[in-house]
């Protein structure tokens, strides 16, 4: 969930108004239109740019001014006359360059929403693996890595240009460079280099359109050349353009400071790209072991007999259901932390999470920041939150009004200081286990703030009505008693705050109008601490994200949760995971999933995520739902959920989507200890939990732009069919050795496309990368539960060195303090192969066999630590070169198997 019911008509023309007398800017060759402003480069390469002075160099550190070099060029407002540079080399393999106005304070990313990482240890440059390197007149710099020389960013000949509300930065680019990241967008995850605007200012986007701006903010990219991998980091949440040009990148920002962090990265493996920006933003948090079990959901639930019916259902067709969730259907008019008392009365609702609960099954309800306007209603979350006065507010002080699903809303002001204490106490009492509805994890929508109101949204009250909002409920006429507000004083529109409303820099913001406040909060309005929505706008969902997070721990104190946004700021991941929003059931959007996945898994440090499966809106095929349940079982985060007006699309209802999902499920389960531990090692060190084929292979210049296969964990490659409706897919399979994860027979990759044909609709090509051993559990089971009390068995897959090691994490899946945690490592070489480690979790599970994969023979003699194992205890199969060797000893004791 969920979009604007409708498409009511935007007010287009109202905007467009207001931006025409903004305008002023006759004599520069700049125009704007609806999707944003369009600049001739020439008039901004010929702005004056900046000397440098007063150069100060102190070990790692470089402070200087900046003096306009020249006549102000103003060209959306007016250059600040003088600037101030520093540059700390914070670590060997990150500079943090920030430019700010010495003289006036501006608007910066607040340190209590990312914490800076400490930059009080600068360390050398000549031990630095990148350079900061600087020209005085004109003024540019670039960063350089040591130890090629390679220029890496530069702003030679592109001119800093630096006013109250526009800001650009370009470095020049190799040409067909390629780049990754700069999100959220439904774009290729390789960028096309030559022609692409990346928009930041989040959006309730519908549909998740190609090319616009979507729910969350990432201001950092991924360049990667045959060389290294470097990341570069503008950190930064106001409105921005990044535009992708042949060989130039260009930042233009219509706020704030400009605060960069360059990370060399590394020469060899990009993986040190990810963890180094992880330093920076967090790594994400741990999640419950039950989170990676399977999730549905539904816009359109009508009842708690519908809710049931479909646990139920799943049951009995026999696919592993772990955790049930309810939309908005769920709520009295639409309002947060209420139930409707004839659709979903509470005590019925109670019982569905004690059943579940008894069944070693999960909970999760949805839950909007948009708080009913309800003065004098008795309406407790309203009422609290005006007593304590933690509403968004206008310039004027007055409560900002929206409207969403239960019609005119005010939404809390996550800076408020009282905030906190007031959404963890609606979640206390809504969610309480003992009068309440004890939700196991929290899903939160809604937060760009998303508003159905157009602009300019002088009466919501009126607008309430014509969208029909709360809107009733289908089968039962429109409630009497929808709130209207008709004698309620309009919020009227100061005119001298209308920088912060139309700033002369239009972003290519895609809400109807192109407007700021288009289908979100006024950008004027004011937060606590005197901040403005302006500039706070795209932190707007991790600030909920942190609130709710800390809402839900303090529910259950010791314990992990799930918390699942929508919208997104740098650094979300480390409280949250997120769903990619609102997509379509048809094949471009199971395609761009994948795209959308890595983005976040792999360059935003947000892996707890993945798409709606089988799609969001409009109608799903059974064949389109197969596929994308087989795909959709390696995301990290699996969902099936649908829009209320669509036809049902839970696995159960065709056959082919049935047994697609059991298919897919039986490899998840079975896989979910090895993705557990890469989630784990990703919590310690930011290392992605799947990544493209490029992070594998680097030299090989044939998988970078490749976003329709990917590595699930560090050695499980998916390649999905990407025409849902065909049998065959042409993949990649880079020069290496690999296994079919099904039969276990080795597949030798030369580094070619290669064609697979009768890939039925129930199945997806998987493979195991040569050089993993595998923990798999012994077999899938119906809940994580039951699951955890399973046998494991390790899968050797030799690389082409003829050597294997993997590892394996376990705990008690959902305290966040362990106190005791098993870390294996399983080591092959040639003939041996050894599985040791220290085991202060107590599994209490054996280890069944292993399986060596690609043994060309049966080994004369096989011993189980040291000892000769008879021949019942070995399975050959010739066919697919799999030497199965029993082991039955519990997984605690570790163990030897030497082949000879
Ligand atoms: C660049 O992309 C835009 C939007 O997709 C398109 O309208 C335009 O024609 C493209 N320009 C070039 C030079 O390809
Ligand atoms: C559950 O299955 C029963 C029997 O097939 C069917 O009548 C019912 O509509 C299903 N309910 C849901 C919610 O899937
Ligand atoms: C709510 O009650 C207060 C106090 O009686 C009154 O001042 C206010 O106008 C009422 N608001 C609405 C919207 O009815
Ligand atoms: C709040 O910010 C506005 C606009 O920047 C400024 O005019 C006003 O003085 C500030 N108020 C306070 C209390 O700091
Ligand atoms: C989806 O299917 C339902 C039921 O057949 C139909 O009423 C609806 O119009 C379809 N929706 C779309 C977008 O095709
Ligand atoms: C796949 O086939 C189904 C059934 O014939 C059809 O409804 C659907 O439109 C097809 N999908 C695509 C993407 O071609
Ligand atoms: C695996 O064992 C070999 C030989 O004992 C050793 O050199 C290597 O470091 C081990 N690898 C791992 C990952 O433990
Ligand atoms: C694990 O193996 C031991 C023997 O080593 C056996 O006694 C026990 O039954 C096995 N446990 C399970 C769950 O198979």
């Amino acid at each position: 969930m969920a979009a604007v019911p409708s498409y009511p008509k935007s007010s287009a023309a109202t905007a467009m108004s207001a931006i025409k007398t903004a305008l002023l800017l006759a004599g520069l060759a700049i125009s704007r239109v609806l999707g944003g402003t369009t600049v001739d480069p020439a008039v901004l390469d010929a702005c004056p740019g900046h000397t440098a002075s007063n150069v100060k160099v102190q070990g790692g550190t470089l402070t200087a001014s900046l003096k306009l070099a020249g006549k102000a060029c103003n060209v959306f407002g007016s250059d600040i006359p003088s600037l101030s540079l520093e540059v700390v080399y914070e670590t060997t393999e990150r500079i943090h360059v920030k430019i700010t106005d010495p003289t006036t304070a501006r608007y910066e990313v607040p340190e209590s929403i990312v914490p800076r990482p400490s930059s009080a240890n600068p360390v050398s440059p000549t031990s630095a693996a990148i350079k900061f390197d600087y020209t005085t007149s004109p003024f540019s710099f670039s960063i350089v890595r040591s130890a090629t020389s390679e220029v890496l960013f530069s702003t030679a000949s592109h001119p800093i240009i630096y006013e109250n509300q526009y800001l650009r930065t370009k470095t020049v680019l190799p040409t067909d460079a390629n780049i990754y990241g700069l999100g959220e967008h439904t774009n290729t995850f390789r960028l096309d280099p030559d022609n692409t605007t990346l928009t930041l200012w989040s959006r309730d986007a519908y549909g998740v359109p190609t090319g616009t701006n979507l729910y969350g903010n990432h201001p950092v990219y991924f360049e990667h050349r045959s060389t290294g991998t470097h990341a570069v980091l503008l950190l930064n949440s106001n409105g921005m353009d990044i535009k992708l040009t042949r060989g130039a990148l260009e930042y233009n920002v219509i706020g704030g400071v400009l605060d960069f962090y360059f990370l060399a990265g590394s020469q060899t493996d990009p993986t040190a790209a990810a963890t180094q920006y992880a330093e920076i933003v967090g790594t994400p948090a741990e999640v419950p072991y039950w989170s990676f079990g399977f999730h549905q959901c539904r816009f359109g639930y009508t009842d708690y007999v519908d809710v049931a019916g479909v646990i139920s259902n799943y049951s009995a067709a026999g696919i592993p259901l772990e955790t049930m969730w309810t939309d908005i259907d769920y709520m009295d008019r639409r309002r947060v932390f209420t139930v409707e008392p004839d659709y979903f009365p509470l005590n019925r609702m109670r019982e569905i999470v004690d059943y579940l609960h008894s069944q070693d099954q999960h909970y999760i309800l949805m839950t909007d920041p948009a708080v009913g306007f309800l003065p004098n209603q008795s309406y407790g979350p309203y009422d609290r939150g005006t007593t304590d006065d933690i509403w968004l507010k206008n310039a004027n002080g007055s409560q900002h009004l929206g409207l969403v699903w239960p019609g005119v809303a005010v939404w809390p002001d996550w800076f408020n200081a009282d905030a906190q204490a007031y959404w963890s106490n609606e979640f206390a009492l809504f969610y309480s286990p003992d009068t309440g509805i004890d939700i196991d994890g929290a899903w939160i929508d809604m937060n760009e703030p998303s508003s159905f109101c157009d602009l300019p949204c002088d009466d919501p009250f009126e607008q309430a009505v014509q969208q029909d909002l709360p809107p009733a409920r289908t089968t039962l006429p429109p409630d009497p008693n929808t709130p209207i507000f008709v004698n309620s004083t309009p919020v009227r529109r100061q005119s001298k705050r209308d920088s912060l409303l139309v700033p002369q820099y239009a972003i290519n913001n895609a809400a109807p109008g192109g407007n700021l406040s288009s289908k979100t909060a006024y950008t004027d309005t004011i937060h606590a601490n005197n901040l403005t929505e302006y500039d706070t706008h795209n932190l707007f969902g991790t600030m909920m994200s942190v609130a709710t997070q800390q809402a839900m721990l303090a529910r259950r104190p010791s314990l992990r949760t799930l918390v699942i946004t929508r919208s997104t700021f740098a650094g979300a991941g480390k409280h949250v995971g997120k769903w990619l929003g609102d997509n379509f059931s048809d094949e471009e959007h199971y395609q761009n999933s994948i795209a959308g996945m890595l983005g976040m898994a792999t360059i935003y440090q947000v892996p707890m995520v993945g798409s709606d499966i089988c799609g969001y809106a409009e109608n799903t095929t059974e064949t389109l739902c197969a596929r994308w349940a087989t795909l959709g079982a390696f995301y990290p985060f699996m969902r099936n959920h649908n829009a209320d007006t669509s036809i049902s699309q839970e696995f159960y209802r065709w056959p082919l989507t049935t047994e697609a999902a059991k298919n897919a499920l039986d490899m998840r389960y079975r896989l979910l200890d090895y993705i557990y531990t890469a989630f784990h090692q990703a919590n310690l060190v930011g290392t992605p939990v799947v990544s493209p084929l490029w992070f594998k292979y680097p030299q090989d210049a044939t998988t970078y732009p490749i976003d329709l296969q990917w590595f699930y964990g560090d050695s499980i490659l998916v390649s999905p069919v990407t025409d849902v409706n065909s049998t065959s897919v042409s993949i990649y399979l880079p020069k290496d050795i690999f296994y079919d994860f099904l039969t276990l027979a080795p597949v030798q990759g030369t580094g070619a496309h290669v064609l697979l044909k009768n890939v039925l609709y129930t199945e997806i090509p998987v493979h195991i990368k040569g050089g993993a051993v595998l923990p798999l559990r012994a077999q899938s089971t119906m809940t994580t539960t039951e699951l955890r009390q399973t046998d494991f068995e390790f899968v050797v897959a030799p690389g082409t060195d003829g050597t294997a090691a993997g590892q394996l994490y376990v705990d008690d899946g959902v305290s966040l303090t362990q106190a005791a945690e098993t870390q294996v490592t399983m080591n092959f070489t040639r003939s041996t192969f050894t599985v040791a480690g220290s085991f202060g979790f107590d599994t209490g599970v054996n280890t069944t066999r292993v399986r060596f994969l690609n043994v060309g023979k049966v080994p004369t003699t096989v011993r189980l630590n040291g000892k000769a194992v008879s021949a019942q205890a070995l399975s050959y199969n010739q066919a697919t070169k799999v030497l199965d060797v029993t082991v039955g000893l519990p997984l605690a004791q570790g163990f030897t198997v030497a082949l000879n």
